[in-house]
């Protein structure tokens, strides 16, 4: 069975939404860079290990990724799922991870990147949202993109209302884009396209999971 970890900044409502999806796969831990994640309780709950790797007491930013490196690599996973994992990471710890490290990002890319998402759609008027899951490269927010999903921006949103809009698609392409690498489906085409692959050969990731 193939075996995932899952890394957390915060409330950890993605990292839960992957655990209970059922996926063809063992999450074997959860692993934060904060003790105060909310993410870290529910984990264990439900059984799972967890360990935190402190950024601000980790002594600089090449410790902190060498330690998180370690520990990750204690668990012997086949995929890392970034889950609201507030912390940009280098290059070198991301080419370690080449290619099994997947991103939720909570516009649809390339739009939007970094942070204050949902401030930055409603700034620019834009009329549709979203959410982007992508392999994790050393350029921030800009890997290839696996799955997408399509929101409407509403006149009336605020940014909490839009995040809420947003979030409930997040659980549900970010669970199908884990399933599909579990299940060895997805592939990467000259470092950019991402197909999926079939019963019946490569097609293309559809946008929004509605279609599916
Ligand atoms: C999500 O919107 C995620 O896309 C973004 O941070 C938020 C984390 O939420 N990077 P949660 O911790 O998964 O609830």
């Amino acid at each position: 069975m193939q075996r995932f970890v899952i890394l957390i900044s915060g409330r950890g409502s993605n990292m839960l939404a992957l655990l209970d999806a059922g996926l063809p796969g063992e999450c074997v831990a959860v692993i934060s860079n904060r003790t105060d994640a909310a993410g870290l309780e529910q984990a264990r709950a439900r059984g799972i290990a967890t360990a935190v790797v402190g950024h601000a007491t980790s002594g600089g930013r090449e410790a902190f990724e060498a330690a998180l490196a370690a520990e990750i690599d204690r668990y012997q996973p086949d995929l890392i799922l970034l889950a609201g994992f507030m912390r940009i990471l280098g290059d070198e710890f991301v080419r370690r991870y080449q290619d099994r490290m997947l991103n939720i990002h909570p516009s649809l890319l390339p739009a939007f990147p970094g942070l204050k998402t949902h401030a930055q759609a409603l700034a620019a008027g834009v009329r549709i949202h979203g959410c982007t899951v992508h392999f994790v490269t050393p350029s921030l927010d800009a890997g290839p993109i696996v799955i997408q999903a399509a929101v409407p921006v509403l006149s009336d949103d605020s940014e909490a209302t839009l995040a809420a809009r947003v979030l409930e698609q997040e659980h549900v392409i970010y669970t199908l884009a884990a399933r599909w690498f579990l299940e060895g489906r997805l592939q990467v085409h000259d470092g950019r396209r991402v197909t999926l692959n079939d019963e019946g050969g490569n097609s293309d990731v559809l946008i929004n999971p509605g279609c599916l």
